[in-house]
């Protein structure tokens, strides 16, 4: 849901992503949802620049939790339990650390309308621009069935809209009653090669992914603060919401995208991922936020730096006892 002009497969497991993916952007709008929002707290005193690599971090932690909670069902069902277990706690902490307290220092978590006011730009964005957009060019690409998911998923997307509308006049006027969930429709992604030709596919899928990937994780944060606030009904259509973009949406992209292969290839992968974070990724972002005076931001960057480091050696260390 956030802004990305240019492609940046810099952390996490951008990496592998890059390695099925060309380097361009395929729709002219900005790839991945709507603009960033205007940050709402302490954040405003930090430098355009960290902000940026904040929002990049939220980006790739998301995605690195989602991409991973499909490495460990594999794993799982390839009869790798201590794999599985590794890769569903190192998703746990991209979540819980890397993406929450990014989502802290940017100060993305606001007030429940301000919250629903950020939802409904990314949402309008996806269903108005994004989707129909990679529909249409996966129809002309002749990729028959992601043009189907694509215009299934911008359908969704303009219902989750108004959803979080009709939430936002009852959170602001205090009258009516916030919408029922919504009931995602659970896709299980096995290991399996891509299902879509077209390189402009693969790049839309990708940029969905990672849309995908966030969308899960901040509404997640806003349900949380919703429960912290009184509205009980409010977090039941955040968590409602986050688990069809992260069940239903993600996962019907990942199964075209091929994400999921043999546990082997997928740690392969993430240690890929993760050692390109610990050694190019975050100590780049340290050093201009350090440059800069935002030094809890640089703080964070050198900490999420070093936790790379341990996730890409355990996930080595997995590999190497998988003979
Ligand atoms: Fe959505
Ligand atoms: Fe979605
Ligand atoms: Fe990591």
């Amino acid at each position: 849901m956030f802004r990305h002009s240019t492609r940046t497969f810099v952390v996490g497991l951008c990496a592998l992503a890059a390695t099925t993916a060309p380097a361009a952007p395929a729709l002219a709008a900005p790839a991945g949802g709507a603009p960033p929002p205007a940050p709402h707290t302490d954040a405003r005193a930090l430098h355009a620049q960290t902000i940026a690599d904040l929002t990049t971090t939220m980006r790739d932690a998301a995605y690195a939790h989602a991409i991973y909670g499909l490495f460990a069902a594999e794993a799982d069902r390839q009869g790798l339990p201590a794999v599985g277990k590794l890769l569903s706690s190192t998703a746990q902490t991209e979540l819980d650390e890397h993406l929450r307290e990014a989502a802290t220092l940017a100060g993305t978590v606001g007030s429940n309308a301000a919250n629903l006011r950020q939802a409904i730009e990314g949402e309008t964005y996806e269903h108005e621009v994004m989707y129909r957009g990679f529909a249409e060019q996966a129809r002309q690409d002749g990729d028959l069935e992601a043009a189907k998911l694509f215009s299934e998923i911008a359908a969704d997307e303009g219902r989750h809209r108004d959803a979080f509308r009709t939430a936002l006049a009852v959170v602001t006027s205090g009258r009516g009653t916030v919408p029922a969930p919504p009931k995602a429709d659970m896709v299980s992604v096995p290991a399996g090669l891509p299902k879509v030709k077209a390189a402009r596919t693969k790049a839309n899928l990708d940029t969905a992914l990672h849309g995908e990937g966030l969308a899960h994780a901040k509404y997640m944060l806003f349900a949380a603060h919703a429960k912290q606030t009184g509205n009980a009904a409010l977090a039941r259509l955040w968590e409602g919401t986050a688990m069809v973009e992260l069940h239903e949406h993600l996962a019907g992209e990942a199964v075209l995208a091929g994400l999921v292969r043999d546990t082997r290839d997928n740690l392969r992968m993430a240690v890929t991922g993760e050692r390109h974070g610990a050694t190019t990724v975050y100590p780049g972002f340290a050093e201009r936020a350090t440059a800069v005076g935002d030094a809890a931001a640089a703080r964070f960057f050198r900490d999420t730096g070093a936790d790379e480091a341990r996730h890409g050696a355990a996930f080595q260390k997995a590999l190497d006892q998988m003979g």
